[in-house]
């Protein structure tokens, strides 16, 4: 008897708990809430904007030529195409009928309407966004963007394999919560982390994938894989740890930040969707919050592999008119007018290629791709004259390919592997004839 009088009480306790539990978690997603009729302030509305910007939410749910905010852009999956939501009030297609907790649920946990949204919308790295401010962009999608009544599409992907019930597993899985950024006892290290691991979401692109597609590490105490370069859609994001040649442990803070704000500095300069990120998210940046995000990147230290030194041998035999090396000729004729035979480029202009961490690391798919379909420099504030590398895809044969790009990857210091003459074609635009010589 008094046994299971115990047993009932320690369930009763249980339960009790459990509804504590339940309700503190509650009362965290309704922070600050009186949905809809709560007065917004300018500032938080503002505040919001700034916010909206850092999350980089455009990227994905602003297609040119349509409403911002509209959602529509097509999203490729290994199971098929997917489209973005209509992210205006809008209260019929848009998430004008959503509360705050509704839109947190949304913004830090994947959930929307009771189902799990495809991890496509970046929420794992989203979820350690702080109440305030998943408060303040809620104010702006409420306040500062305005309604548009596009529907919603749905998706492309067929039965069975579109029923969301096995990404409620993978969340699960994958979204560990709650989750906490790495804080620190530095002011502007902390505001860092919190940038880079979650609303930057820098490491859906910079990070290596696992085989359900989850980003290996959501932050820095997750180890070495976070943020040690992947690649993503054809190209090659580097490395972005404080490591050895084949990442930016060269660059300093202030040339971080430079590169987040204009888009360049002395070491390079940004494409492929780097150059969208910069565009629309990046260069918003304010100074302080630039350089809190390049001392985080700097904080994430590898095992010292050896820095890079710049070597003037290939310039020298250059100099000389000694273009012996496999390559050299091709890269006086084609490319030293601009990226010059020091390889030391024009700052902001053309990038430097010698110790760019794009030529020296392994993978060599955006070197190849750049000089196939040439690349325009990114447009900002900072920075508003663009600059554009020619496509060579028409003029030199996958062997000229190989042999320009294993020159720029082996002189003036860098050490990256050479490049097979094979390995060009599946790298051509499908839209430029190759030359056959
Ligand atoms: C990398 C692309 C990407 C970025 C960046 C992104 N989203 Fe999304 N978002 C998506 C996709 C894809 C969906 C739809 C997923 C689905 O249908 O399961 C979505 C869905 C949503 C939804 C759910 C709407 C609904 O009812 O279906 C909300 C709210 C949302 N996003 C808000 C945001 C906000 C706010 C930001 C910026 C802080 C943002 N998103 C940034 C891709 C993105
Ligand atoms: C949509 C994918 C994507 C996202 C998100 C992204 N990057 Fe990148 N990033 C790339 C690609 C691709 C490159 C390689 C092209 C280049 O160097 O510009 C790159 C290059 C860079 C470089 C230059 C590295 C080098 O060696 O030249 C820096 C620095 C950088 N990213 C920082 C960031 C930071 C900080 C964030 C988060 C705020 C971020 N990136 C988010 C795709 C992305
Ligand atoms: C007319 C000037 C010009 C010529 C010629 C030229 N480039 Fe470029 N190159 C550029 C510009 C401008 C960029 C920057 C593109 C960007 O970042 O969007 C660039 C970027 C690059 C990059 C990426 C580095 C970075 O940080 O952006 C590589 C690699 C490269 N060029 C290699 C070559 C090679 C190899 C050749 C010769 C086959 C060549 N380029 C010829 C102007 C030129």
């Amino acid at each position: 008897m008094r046994a299971r009088a115990l047993l009932l009480a320690a369930g009763l306790a249980g339960a009790g708990l459990l509804a504590l539990v339940g309700m503190t978690r509650w009362s965290d997603l309704h922070a600050g809430a009186a949905p809809q009729s709560a007065p917004f302030s300018a500032g938080m509305i503002t505040r919001g904007a700034y916010l909206a910007k850092v999350g980089d939410c455009a990227a994905c749910h602003s297609v040119a030529g349509a409403a911002p905010f509209s959602g529509g852009l097509k999203m490729l999956t290994p199971i098929g195409a997917i489209y973005t939501s209509n992210i205006t009030p809008d209260v019929r297609n848009g998430i004008g009928a959503y509360s705050l907790a509704d839109f947190d649920r949304a913004l830090r946990f994947g959930v929307a309407s009771g189902h799990t949204l495809y991890p496509a919308m970046p929420y794992s790295a989203y979820s350690i966004t702080a109440p305030a401010d998943v408060a303040a962009l809620y104010a702006y999608f409420m306040r500062g963007v305005a309604p548009d009544p596009a529907p919603n599409r749905d998706s492309e992907i067929p039965f069975p394999l579109s029923m969301r019930w096995p990404l409620t597993l993978w969340r699960w899985a994958f979204a560990p919560e709650p989750r906490a950024f790495s804080a620190s006892n530095d002011a502007r290290l902390s505001r860092g982390a919190y940038l880079v691991e979650g609303l930057g979401h820098c490491g859906d692109c910079h990070t290596a994938r696992g085989p359900a597609l989850q980003v290996r590490a959501l932050g820095a105490s997750g180890g070495p894989a976070y943020l040690a370069g992947a690649m993503i859609d054809g190209w090659h994001a580097p490395s972005l740890r404080n490591g050895d040649r084949t990442s930016i442990g060269a660059w300093s803070e202030m040339e971080i930040a430079a590169f987040l704000r204009s888009g360049n500095n002395r070491h390079g300069i940004a494409f492929a969707s780097m150059n969208e990120v910069i565009v629309n998210s990046t260069q918003f940046l304010t100074e302080d919050d630039a350089l809190a995000v390049a001392r985080f990147l700097k904080s994430l230290n590898d095992p010292a592999g050896g820095a890079y030194v710049y070597d003037a041998t290939a310039s020298l035999a250059l100099r000389r008119g000694d273009a012996g090396a496999r390559g050299a000729q091709l890269y006086l004729d084609n490319c030293a007018a601009c990226h010059r035979p020091d390889g030391r480029g024009y700052e902001g202009v053309f990038p430097a290629l010698a110790g760019n961490p794009v030529l020296t690391s392994a993978p060599h798919d955006s070197v190849v791709r750049i000089i196939l379909q040439g690349m325009r420099t990114p447009r900002t504030a900072a920075a508003p004259a663009q600059f554009t590398m020619p496509a060579f895809a028409w003029r030199l044969s996958d062997q000229d390919v190989a042999d320009v790009a294993t020159f720029v990857r082996a002189s003036w210091g860098n050490q990256a592997p050479a490049v097979d003459a094979k390995a060009i074609a599946r790298l051509r635009p499908k839209d430029q004839p190759t030359p056959n010589h």
